[in-house]
């Protein structure tokens, strides 16, 4: 659609960041599924409301400008959601796919940031005030949700990074070096072991091996057990992740 004056321009940006709230309220859903973390679980449930109120905040900001609250796509966002989905289907672990999650997280919130930061400008530019306020209380909530995620992912990548370390050393004991004092590999590195070995196939694509093959790329891939552990990764790093820490407020 042309954009022919700048008020046009805040209104296909207010529809593109609305259907951008919109998709990641179902991206968020997706990771609350997903996570295994207990902490990491909570804080992106409790992000997802936020969330909401964000779009409804947009919403009101059309109501500000005598409009119907509509949708333009938005293709970073979509790509972003798609981008996480992949990344949670790939994981090879519980912690990486929690490590995969919190980097998304901070991906979205930074391009959130951006987007709100100019719809603001413009906002207050043109002299809507009531606008502004709740486009800035968005940026706001989204600001410090990436401050917080960016410092939650250094003890998430220690748990994937200390799971592989794990995972490597039951792997060399499969192979025999734990025979002598009888030691045994886990049941979950053998059936890693053997999926990547066998080189599972998407029918649909040429993607070599499980490893690559995920639901977004191949459709006919069944999916996932929405299965999860009720308890937390076993390795204690310290400092433990809350919710309220994860998300502070704002
Ligand atoms: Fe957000």
């Amino acid at each position: 659609m042309p954009i022919s004056n700048a008020q046009e321009l805040f209104v296909h940006e207010l529809s593109e960041v609305y259907d951008a709230e919109k998709r990641l309220i179902e991206g968020q859903q997706e990771m609350v599924e997903y996570a295994t973390y207990q902490d990491l679980k909570s804080a992106i449930q409790e992000h997802l409301e936020q969330t909401r109120q964000h779009a409804a905040n947009v919403e009101r900001v059309f109501t500000e400008l005598g409009q119907e609250a509509h949708r333009e796509t938005n293709e970073v966002a979509q790509g972003l959601v798609s981008e996480a989905q992949e990344g949670m289907q790939e994981a090879q672990s519980d912690a990486l796919r929690d490590a995969t999650i919190v980097s998304a997280v901070i991906k979205v919130e930074h391009f959130e940031m951006g987007s709100y930061r100019s719809l603001v400008t413009a906002a207050h530019l043109m002299g809507q005030t009531e606008s502004k306020r709740l486009l800035r209380e968005n940026m706001q909530h989204e600001e410090e949700t990436a401050r917080i995620a960016e410092q939650s992912t250094e003890e998430l990548l220690q748990k994937a990074m200390q799971e592989g370390k794990q995972e490597e050393e039951l792997g060399l004991m499969d192979k025999g070096q734990g025979q002598a004092d009888g030691r045994v590999a886990s049941p979950k590195a053998g059936r890693r072991r053997e999926a990547t070995e066998k080189g599972v196939r998407c029918p649909t694509s040429r993607l070599p091996s499980f490893r690559t093959a995920s639901r977004t790329t191949c459709p006919s891939m069944p999916r996932r057990s929405t299965r999860r552990p009720s308890t937390p990764p076993k390795i204690s790093t310290g400092r433990r992740i809350g919710p309220t820490a994860w998300l502070g407020a704002p």
